[in-house]
């Protein structure tokens, strides 16, 4: 089990408190995970007591329980285990900026293990890093860990990456902090590494020689929902390729790590990183959705939604192609497209083979040049699936194409998770492998500022889509015919 800590959360009545963070630790609880010596005091400036914040909570899990959107065993949770975690909660009003507040907190938490938790806007950050290290609230000793959890958005350019990079450095070490990327809490993404590195038939063909092209897609049906405002100013592009399209990118296209310690699969997601090109403007297709219908409903544009400008240029939609210079991939194109209020809910990962040198098969091909595509299936759906022409039976040499599907519940039937287990469990045992280093997240800002300016400077032309549809007919543009998109299903 896990060692005895104090998790301070800051921001303990806004929605990640009660929708992630606390069913996740009831979940690792409910494994049996958690010790004795637990305990949670949730920081915000609602007014409520321990009673008060328990009870909310509660009632937003019977909720979510009862109309099945809990994850895993919070979904039915046990009553004795609940109370016990519940036990385990306590509240405190305050102020971030009052340095009674961190008086106060340091008197709480005594000697012992913390870690701090910015569940909170991102103009917090550091200001409460800083509280933080003023009270002495991040000074380890000996038998005691201090740690600082980071969520996202981590900068909004590479000048506020860096700055907050510096301030939270001046008051803790890197290995003191934990940037979340919520991606790489997710199964599905780990499972790639263990699907690369586990087995020997992927590695040898995964490269330059064998691969044509490397899609990723991250396609929402849902639109801006209640955070139009958030939205304005953070638009498709910081808000998922920075962060997690490139984890994602980094899964599939590092090096293989000499071990699974955090620094070492920290340095080749770094090293990877560093072989990224900045993006040419001409790389990057910009979207906004128009008002269309999603399941048969209408539903309204981006400019017409609750917080939005109603001359926004703010895109809903990017596509990218990205090169990485190195010996494994130079010259394979990666493309990246990501928006929301598509055709489909899907994200994945897909690795489309080259043709095979002859065409023996030419007049009996369905389609020419047909390419074999591994699909890595990450959400909705957790699988893989490969794709290849077979001869259909009957006396003459006809091909159709097959596809095979491995469902990882057919073979590993366990629980759904709320998603933020794994990332509280290893910050808790101090593994650093799942969070995102500093440099990384630097780099990454740098990769994408070019666009970034194209939008600001107006040089990339906004296309509009339709809700509900494929995108933007740029995106098809970008890839041409010979590397096309995966059409999304309606
Ligand atoms: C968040 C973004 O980080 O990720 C959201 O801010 C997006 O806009 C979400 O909807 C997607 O995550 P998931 O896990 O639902 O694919």
């Amino acid at each position: 089990s896990l060692p005895p800590c104090t998790l301070v959360v800051f921001g303990a009545g806004g929605d990640l408190t009660k929708r992630l963070l606390v069913p996740s630790i009831y979940n690792l609880a409910h494994d049996g995970l958690i010790s004795d010596d637990f305990a949670v005091i949730g920081v915000d400036r609602i007014d409520q007591d321990d009673a008060g914040w328990r009870q909310n909570l509660t009632a937003f899990t019977q909720a979510a329980a009862s109309d099945g959107t809990a994850g895993g065993h919070v979904g039915q949770p046990d009553e004795a285990r609940w109370q016990w975690l519940m036990q385990r909660l306590s509240y405190i009003k305050g102020d971030f900026a009052d340095e009674g507040l961190f008086a106060h907190l340091k008197e709480r938490i005594g000697q012992g293990n913390a870690i701090f938790y910015f569940a909170v806007g991102d103009r917090f950050f550091a200001p409460l890093a800083e509280q933080l290290g003023k009270a002495g609230l991040l000074t380890e000793g000996e038998a005691r860990f201090r740690r600082v959890v980071v969520e996202k958005p981590f900068g909004h350019d590479l000048a506020t990456a860096r700055d907050l990079n510096q301030r939270l450095l001046k008051v803790a070490s890197e290995d003191q902090i934990y940037r979340i990327d919520h991606f790489l809490g997710k199964e599905t993404v780990q499972s790639i590494m263990a699907v690369r590195f586990a087995n020997g038939m992927f590695e040898p063909i995964w490269r330059r020689e064998f691969v044509d092209c490397i899609q990723i897609t991250a396609a929402e049906k849902v639109g801006v929902e209640r955070r139009g405002e958030f939205y304005e100013h953070a638009g498709a592009l910081r808000d998922m390729v920075p962060n997690h399209l490139f984890q994602l990118l980094c899964m599939v296209a590092m090096e293989p790590p000499s071990s699974l310690s955090a620094q070492a699969v920290r340095d080749e997601k770094s090293k990877l990183m560093a072989a990224l090109r900045p993006l040419s403007r001409e790389d990057v297709v910009r979207g906004q959705y128009t008002a269309g219908s999603i399941d048969g409903q209408g539903v309204p544009g981006y400019r017409q939604e609750p917080g939005v400008s109603p001359e926004s240029d703010t895109e809903t939609y990017v596509a990218l192609r990205l090169a990485v210079d190195n010996w494994r991939w130079g010259g394979v194109p990666f493309f990246l497209r990501t928006g929301k209020r598509l055709a489909e809910r899907r994200t994945e990962i897909s690795i489309h083979f080259q043709a095979a040198p002859h065409q023996l098969f030419r007049d009996a091909a369905s389609e020419r040049l047909a390419r074999n595509v591994l699909t890595l299936k990450i959400d909705p759906e957790h699988a893989i699936e490969t794709s290849f022409d077979a001869k259909e039976p009957g006396p003459a040499m006809r091909l159709g194409r097959v596809t095979t599907r491995m469902n990882y519940a057919d073979f590993f039937p366990h629980r759904a998770n709320v998603g933020y287990e794994t990332l509280l469990y290893d910050c808790m045992m101090g593994d650093a492998t799942l969070f995102q280093r500093a440099d990384a997240i630097e780099r990454a800002w740098t990769v994408v500022a070019p666009a970034l300016e194209g939008f600001a400077k107006d040089e990339i032309p906004l296309e509009s889509y339709a809700a509900g549809s494929q995108g933007p007919a740029g995106a098809d543009r970008l890839t041409g015919s010979e590397h096309a998109w995966a059409p999304l299903q309606k």
